[in-house]
């Protein structure tokens, strides 16, 4: 028997996405994204509000980067959702870390974070219901710790934070239940 929790928008799991963009002078802001997913087959998009600095900053170069936040960086991954570069503007210098540009657009590269996806703007997409930034995915990259013998990501590898939006938790998880596209041939 179910117990009625009323009206309470939350999926489990979500991803705790970095999102990294440069303002239109070359300085780097970094925001905490977890309404975010892959869409169409090369693009990402993210339901980012659009007064973030970062959404502005995404707006001006038209590029951004996506990583993926792991448990090792945790504290400065929550910090990047916490604090805002509208008002704290050496938000991520303040945590230390390590930045690059892209070779293949105008979007900064975290040196801390295991993956990232360098993106392009594709679209801001605004509705009553929406506010989403979709980007156009034209590179990967993955730190080689995190890959398998075949080059593949091993996600028992990435350490992926995933965020729980019912107790606004953290977790990490390495087990593997089974394999899609398969574990439900038997059924056929
Ligand atoms: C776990 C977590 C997930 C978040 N996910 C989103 C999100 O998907 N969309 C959004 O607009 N804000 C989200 N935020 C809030 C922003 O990261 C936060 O407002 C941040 O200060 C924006 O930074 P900026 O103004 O420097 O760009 C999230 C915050 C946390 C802690």
């Amino acid at each position: 028997m179910k117990k009625d929790l009323g009206v309470l928008p939350a999926v489990y799991p979500m991803p705790v996405l970095m999102v990294a963009a440069y303002d239109k002078d070359g300085k780097i802001n970094v925001m905490n994204a977890a309404w975010g997913t892959i869409c169409d087959m090369d693009k990402i998009a993210l339901m980012i509000d659009e007064d973030h600095k970062t959404t502005k900053n995404i707006r001006e170069t038209g590029a951004f980067s996506v990583s993926l936040a792991d448990r090792a960086h945790m504290a400065e991954a929550d910090y990047f959702g916490i604090a805002s570069g509208n008002d704290t503007p050496d938000k991520f210098a303040r945590t230390g870390f390590h930045e690059k540009k892209s070779a293949r657009v105008n979007a900064p590269i975290i040196d801390e974070f295991p993956l990232v996806m360098e993106c392009e703007l594709a679209e801001i997409v605004n509705t009553e219901n929406l506010h989403a930034v979709v980007g156009r995915i034209v590179g990967v990259a993955a730190e080689e710790s995190v890959l398998d013998a075949e080059g593949k990501v091993d996600a028992s590898k990435l350490n992926a934070l995933i965020f729980d939006q019912f107790k606004n938790g953290y977790y990490v998880s390495k087990e593997q239940a089974g394999t899609a596209w398969d574990a439900g041939t038997g059924l056929m």
